[in-house]
């Protein structure tokens, strides 16, 4: 799925999705590796990645937000591609990802996975995180009714798998699964008006060929029935679930 980022309103207002991923980072094995950040987005977790010691790159299908990362760190090197088609002319120890592949279809994960898989050296370590099975589950089934209770049909666009069934891609993949957990992450969001903040950010594809005013109207009814849930003094929280692996290529 491809969208188009408002680069700097991610980057400033949703700035939680890199600095959960920064301890995700820890989860790499060993010094002076090379890494490839993929879905690097703006940046940040490549720029950490660098500060760490890592000789680190970033590929994003996105050129909004490649233009921001080089601009914000015009010393490392971005190339845009896209996850499931990329090719690199080398080989890393680490391929590392946080927060893409929820993006990316199921039928094109395993296309996904064989060119990480390309990407790798032998015992390369692939480590990542993403939307797992039940994230935002309550945001997705609010905006289920508020869809039905107008005639229409909410597509969920997002792709959360299990444990289960990830792992078990990873290893038609050829990948031996060394971690892998699905953990509950509830998220502060910024502002008063976080949660159909969040709702406009990220969730566009199912209201294609929906006009401005409904679209509106929609997202503040599904917010309205989450008030009680989600928001607390004030406060708006997503009901995040992450699934984090850590997967190695086999020497052989
Ligand atoms: C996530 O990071 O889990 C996520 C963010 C936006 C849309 C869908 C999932």
């Amino acid at each position: 799925m491809n969208i188009q980022w408002d680069a700097e309103k991610y980057t400033n207002d949703f700035s939680f999705v890199h600095q959960y991923g920064s301890s995700l980072l820890d989860l790499i094995d060993g010094e002076n590796l090379s890494v490839l950040d993929l879905g690097c987005g703006s940046g940040a977790l490549t720029k950490e990645l660098a500060e760490r010691g890592y000789d680190a790159e970033g590929i994003d299908a996105s050129a909004e937000l490649l233009q921001a990362a080089r601009t914000h760190y015009p010393e490392l090197r971005f190339t845009q591609a896209d996850a499931v088609s990329f090719q690199t002319g080398r080989q890393f120890d680490v391929v590392f990802s946080n927060a893409v592949f929820h993006w990316i279809d199921r039928e094109k994960q395993a296309d996904m996975i064989a060119h990480v898989f390309d990407a790798l050296k032998p015992q390369g370590q692939f480590i990542f995180e993403f939307g797992g099975h039940g994230n935002n589950a309550l945001i997705h089934g609010a905006l289920a009714r508020a869809f039905e209770a107008r005639n229409l049909t909410y597509q969920m666009p997002f792709y959360f798998p299990t444990v289960g069934e990830y792992a078990s891609l990873l290893e038609q993949g050829g990948f031996v699964v060394r971690t892998a957990l699905l953990l509950d992450r509830p998220t502060r969001l910024n502002g008063g008006d976080g949660l159909c903040e969040w709702i406009r950010m990220f969730v566009k594809a199912p209201f294609e060929g929906i006009g401005p005013d409904l679209r509106e109207e929609i997202i503040r009814s599904a917010a309205a029935d989450l008030e009680g849930i989600l928001c607390h003094n004030g406060s708006w929280y997503a009901d995040y679930v992450r699934l984090r692996c850590k997967a190695v290529k086999p020497l052989v």
